[in-house]
């Protein structure tokens, strides 16, 4: 519980303890939820509340600051981790407003179950003045869910971001101290919920390039002080740009397909391709994730199993294919005894990537040597596509 700026206190829940987000996303360094009290000379507002788990600790941080009274809880996105206080608050504020959009205020009413009538909606880039400070709402939608919004602080030229620009980090340091501690989870977070809406959110970065911004204040993670930063990585990120480097997710029952991921990576990293290699059945999915943002490529390595595709590897491609990420090329690799439709089911489970597959590589059995030397032929073709587009240097 900190000053953020002279009349911003950041009040919210370091979450040291948390491993995984939705059931399925690791937190390998925690997260936080943070919450922005803000006091102007005649009104009080709360931005986001903290996730229901922690909502004895933001109300005791508002008992500590001696909070008697807040005019307004702003919630800017319905997900509980940020809305789940809402109703324990409005128990202990029963005057406050909560202030949002339409589309959150449906939300909210379908998830929390709060009474119509606590509402007070606003529109896009509507102000609110709290006296000496003023607010001015701003849509975000799609960052990641349709009713995101984040709000500026005009007098203090703060944002407060809500996902947007967050990071899945605990941290005892109220501010980004050292970007390279924070490019990591930032990117992760980017990776794994940001990256389907791509398109949206460079819209919404365009939104916020005509604010003049001291701080962004995001929902999870520390402040960012120079907003430079968080801003330059979100845009590349999102550019239609991608990197000479191939995703090789992949597992393997009897050792013949990680004989040819290894032989396979090698030949790759030989023609001067970056390469992430993932052993699929003790992945930490946000690594792949991450790995996803840029790579141009990505080939698969599954042996068949039960006549298909190995569960895991399938859940590698479904993933991918929830992701959105900006791959050009695909390719499969692996091996069979008898045969099936192990080709068939990986590509079958990506339509939304808009990527060229590259005839895969398939052994039968372990592979030998004319099959070492079609993966070789493939890191070539790989490298050829690099090239074609550009990304070789
Ligand atoms: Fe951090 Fe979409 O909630």
């Amino acid at each position: 519980m900190e000053q953020i700026s002279p009349t911003v206190h950041s009040l919210g829940a370091i979450d040291w303890d948390a491993r995984l987000f939705d059931r399925l996303i690791p937190l390998p360094d925690g997260t936080s939820y943070n919450a922005y009290l803000i006091r102007g000379s005649e009104k009080t507002a709360l931005i986001d509340t903290v996730d229901p788990d922690k909502t004895q600790l933001l109300l005791g941080n508002l008992k500590k600051l001696r909070v008697d009274k807040i005019d307004y809880i702003i919630p800017q996105h319905s997900e509980q981790d940020h809305s789940g206080s809402i109703p324990d608050l409005l128990m202990r504020y029963p005057a406050a407003q909560v202030v949002t959009n339409p589309r959150c205020k449906e939300m909210l009413i379908d998830l929390l179950d709060i009474d119509d009538d606590k509402f007070m909606t606003i529109q896009d880039n509507q102000e609110l003045s709290l006296g000496d400070r003023t607010l001015r709402f701003i849509y975000l939608p799609w960052v990641h869910w349709p009713e995101t919004m984040g709000t500026y602080l005009l007098e203090e030229k703060i944002l407060f971001s809500c996902d947007f620009f967050g990071a899945h980090l605990a941290t005892s340091h109220l501010f980004v101290e050292d970007t390279a501690t924070v490019y990591e989870p930032a990117k992760r977070y980017y990776a794994e919920i940001m990256m389907p809406f791509r398109r949206q959110i460079s819209k919404n970065l365009k939104k916020l390039d005509a604010l003049d911004l001291e701080m962004i204040a995001p929902s999870h993670g520390p402040v960012h002080k120079k907003p430079e930063f968080i801003l330059k990585a979100y845009k590349g990120w999102g550019a239609d740009t991608v990197k000479n480097e191939v995703v090789v997710p992949y597992v393997s029952m009897h050792g013949s397909t990680a004989a040819m991921v290894s032989h396979f990576v090698e030949a790759l990293i030989e023609r001067g391709i970056t390469v992430h290699q993932f052993e699929l059945s003790t992945v930490d999915i946000g690594k792949l994730a991450i790995a996803l943002v840029d790579a141009a490529t990505v080939v698969i390595g599954s042996p068949t199993v039960l006549s298909g595709a190995h569960p895991k590897a399938a859940y590698a491609a479904f993933l991918a294919n929830a992701l959105k990420p900006k791959t050009r090329f695909v390719s499969i690799i692996g091996s069979y005894s008898w045969g099936g439709k192990m080709v068939e089911q990986l590509t079958g489970l990506l339509p939304n990537l808009n990527a060229e597959i590259i005839d895969p590589v398939l052994t039968k059995g372990a592979p030998k040597t004319d099959d070492f030397a079609r993966l070789d032929k493939l890191a070539d073709t790989i490298l050829a596509k690099h090239e074609n587009i550009g990304i070789v240097r």
